[in-house]
């Protein structure tokens, strides 16, 4: 255990005991415990660098040292600078839950950036639920969670499914084969899928899962032969997203006539299979690289001159960027002595911001965001076509395959 780590367990077993004989505010000054303390405020960066999520941490954790660099670069926060905390949890849920509690107890970090699986986010929400501290999520995911430790700035399937599916059924037809990684994620967002399916007199024909970091899908595409769905639904996620694509170009099967759709899907996945690989897919997200605006042409610029003129953004690196420019101006309305993970999240409730796929906002009720959604369709340069995007931003709503419960500020409400 190193020092920092006794010396607050130390001061906080103190903390305990005085807090019960009514003195609280004793130790609340102390300095040693501020947060924001020399001038600078420390944050986790929590993204697999290696394992088989890296393909896409990897990107995002770029992005977010990007925006605190951009931050740092103009004056930081009210002065202070942001130092990130980088950890490599290796695309491991159990070296996720040990690396946050480290972030957290040991370094004091304020806030955690980071994860990209479901199946990590749930690895480390006890860290973050148990010492009340804040972990900020880019990845779209299931919903079906409302944690007030967690601001979600992914989409959920409300906000990727409701447009897209009606679209694709109306285009392809109505026999769908679901083919995702064996997790969370995939199970729930195919729930969602499912209900709207039913309303619209679609048919699943199968509904599959393989082992994440799964790369042999010869019986899969087998399937696709014999069966000839109107639609692949794929929540399929990493390196295994790479191996499904070229293998099914390799068996000659053509996307005019037997699309996959995804949610996971992005430019990033896309250039490690090749574009020719990806080509006429398509994907439902709240931004694509193309997207024309002056916010998203300085993002991806900025990134191409920070990391590498050959390197792609992408729906999560955006998600990734925006959340620490949210996590800026949610502190820059704090004294640096009231700066914690509990005044941070009262702080950005409502708070909006120029991202590159348009305006967003944090939801008071439920800390996910608001988000622009679209449906691209892949060409073979590697980029996407968008060829819809909603008229208004979409209200996140985390339990849209649970009309029964609702998150709110107070918790998860019955209804
Ligand atoms: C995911 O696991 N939320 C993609």
């Amino acid at each position: 255990m190193n020092r920092n780590r006794r010396n607050f367990l130390k001061v906080g077993a103190a903390a305990g005991a005085l807090t019960l004989t009514g003195f609280p505010h004793i130790w609340s000054r102390n300095a040693s415990l501020a947060y924001a303390a020399d001038g600078e405020i420390k944050v986790g960066v929590l993204f697999s660098l290696t394992g088989t999520t890296a393909i896409i941490e990897e990107s995002l954790n770029k992005a977010t040292l990007m925006a605190i660099e951009e931050i740092n670069a103009a004056g930081g926060i009210n002065g202070m600078k942001i130092t990130p905390v980088i950890e490599d949890p290796a695309s491991d849920p159990a070296t996720f839950a040990e690396k946050a509690r480290k972030l957290v107890l040991s370094d004091r970090c304020v806030s955690v950036f980071g994860s990209y699986t479901s199946a990590s986010r749930k690895a480390v929400l006890p860290v973050f639920e148990k010492q009340d501290n804040l972990f900020w999520y880019p990845t779209l995911y299931e919903g079906r969670e409302c944690s007030k430790n967690v601001i979600y700035t992914g989409a959920v399937p409300n906000q990727q499914q409701d447009d897209f599916i009606p679209w694709l059924v109306e285009k392809f037809g109505k026999r769908w084969y679901l083919i995702g990684s064996n997790y969370i994620y995939p199970k729930e967002e195919n729930n969602y899928c499912k209900k709207l399916l039913e309303k619209l007199g679609a048919e699943v024909i199968a509904e599959e899962y393989v082992p994440l970091g799964h790369s042999e899908f010869s019986s899969v595409i087998n399937k696709f032969r014999s069966e000839k769905p109107s639609v692949i639904f794929s929540t399929v996620v990493g390196d295994s997203v790479v191996a499904l694509h070229r293998q099914y170009r390799a068996a000659g099967l053509d996307p005019a006539t037997m699309p996959m759709a995804s949610l996971t899907t992005s430019e990033n996945e896309v250039a490690a299979m090749g574009g020719d690989a990806a080509a006429g897919h398509f994907t439902s997200a709240p931004y694509f690289m193309v997207f024309d605006s002056p916010e998203n042409q300085k993002f991806v610029e900025a990134y191409r001159s920070r990391w590498g003129g050959d390197k792609v953004t992408h729906f999560v690196s955006e998600s990734s960027y925006f959340q620490v420019h949210l996590f800026k101006q949610a502190v820059a309305k704090l004294a640096a002595s009231d700066i914690s993970p509990v005044t941070i999240r009262e702080a950005v409730k409502g708070e909006q911001y120029k991202a590159p796929q348009g305006l967003v906002k944090v939801e008071p009720e439920n800390l996910h965001c608001w988000l622009r959604p679209k449906i691209g369709q892949c060409k073979a340069d590697g980029q996407f076509e968008i060829l819809t995007q909603s008229a208004d931003w979409l209200e996140p709503n985390p339990y849209s395959a649970y009309p029964n419960q609702k998150c709110t500020a107070e918790g998860l409400k019955e209804i």
